[in-house]
């Protein structure tokens, strides 16, 4: 493979137009152009970017040469795209969550093997600094065992979806499939397979909207909320509260501090990261270190570990037995 790596973006919106920003800080990858049906979003990449784009894959393909293809389109398309993409021979990079259903994420990770591609879902929050260092801080031990972890984020409905996928629970499976899976996806990394998890929530027409969930790994407890049901104009917030033996790791409105029983509190350094691509929160190092893993990754031909098919399925498996107690118990 070349020392650059050509992608080809499928999807100019929210998150298209995201990745985008950060496809221009790095310097080996080239973008090669975009599929998009949507008039508004095709203008709109071919302004930003000068790059050509196309109506699908086949145009695409006798156009411009590619060696990855990145997905960030409605959640439902995932399977769709993925599966074009790794018949055609792509790597492939593909928006959270990895679909609606675990049939479809198993397909695309068994499609994605036997044509010898690799997969990634962005599952971003495992490459946000604060987030990392919170399970660098957990593995070293550096503040003891790990007794206790809170994981929030909540907002007002994300009104800008394209077509209004978004308000279609069988679309984007409401704010508990896809927003809170980041924290389902992150206490998985931190803690492994939780022995006991129970969850409550609230249903809207948009689908399961809002999640109390309590998962239980040995004597090791998470408690995560998440829901995007908030009145339009609340902001987009995410928090976490880690209690160690020796100590407790807080990000919760302010930046991560380290507190330790007799000791200053302690603010980690986190370089700021910012690209054009717009939206809610300013520090965007989590989509660059993900993309840039994802890139590098692929250019030395080195398997995934921090993301990998099987650990994006048991999340969307977990977030989908979330939702299915949240119905059972309305
Ligand atoms: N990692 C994160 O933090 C994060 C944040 C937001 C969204 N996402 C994920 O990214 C994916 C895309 O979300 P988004 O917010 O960019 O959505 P969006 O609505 O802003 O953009 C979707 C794009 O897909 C195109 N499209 C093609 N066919 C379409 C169809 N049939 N219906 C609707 N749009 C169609 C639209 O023209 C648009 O450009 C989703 O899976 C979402 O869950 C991830």
């Amino acid at each position: 493979m070349s020392a650059s790596l050509r992608i080809l973006l499928v999807g100019y919106g929210f998150m298209g137009r995201m990745h985008v920003g950060v496809y221009k800080q790095l310097p080996n990858v080239e973008l090669v152009g975009c599929i998009d049906p949507g008039p508004e979003s095709a203008k709109k990449f071919g302004e930003d970017t000068s790059r050509p784009v196309f109506s699908n894959l086949e145009d695409a393909a006798s156009a411009v040469q590619f060696d990855a293809i990145d997905v960030c389109l409605p959640t439902d398309m995932h399977r769709e795209w993925t599966e074009l993409a790794a018949k055609a021979g792509k790597h492939v990079f593909c928006e959270k969550p990895m679909s609606t259903s675990v049939e479809d994420a198993s397909a695309m990770a068994e499609t994605c093997k036997a044509a010898g591609v690799k997969l990634f879902i962005g599952h971003c929050i495992r490459f946000w600094p604060e987030y990392a260092y919170l399970k660098k801080l957990t593995v070293e031990g550096r503040l003891g065992e790990l007794k206790s972890i809170n994981l929030t984020r909540y907002g007002s409905f994300p009104k800008w979806a394209t077509k209004a996928w978004t308000s279609d629970p069988k679309r984007a499976g409401g704010g508990v499939l896809d927003m809170h899976i980041h924290d389902t996806d992150y206490a998985l990394y931190l803690l492994g397979k939780p022995d006991e998890m129970v969850s409550y929530g609230t249903i809207d027409q948009t689908g399961p909207s809002h999640v109390f969930t309590t998962m239980k790994f040995g004597s090791k407890i998470a408690h995560l909320e998440g829901g995007w049901n908030f009145p339009q104009g609340t902001p987009f917030k995410h928090s976490f509260r880690a209690v160690y033996e020796n100590g407790a790791a807080i990000m919760d409105g302010g930046p991560l501090t380290i507190y330790e029983e007799g000791k200053e509190p302690v603010q980690p350094e986190f370089a700021k990261m910012s690209t054009d691509g717009g939206g809610n929160i300013s520090d965007l190092g989590g989509y660059y270190h993900e993309l840039k893993y994802f890139v590098d990754h692929v250019l030395a031909n080195m398997p995934f570990e921090i993301v990998t098919p099987q650990t994006s399925l048991e999340s969307l498996a977990c977030v989908l037995e979330e939702i299915r107690q949240i119905r059972s118990k309305q």
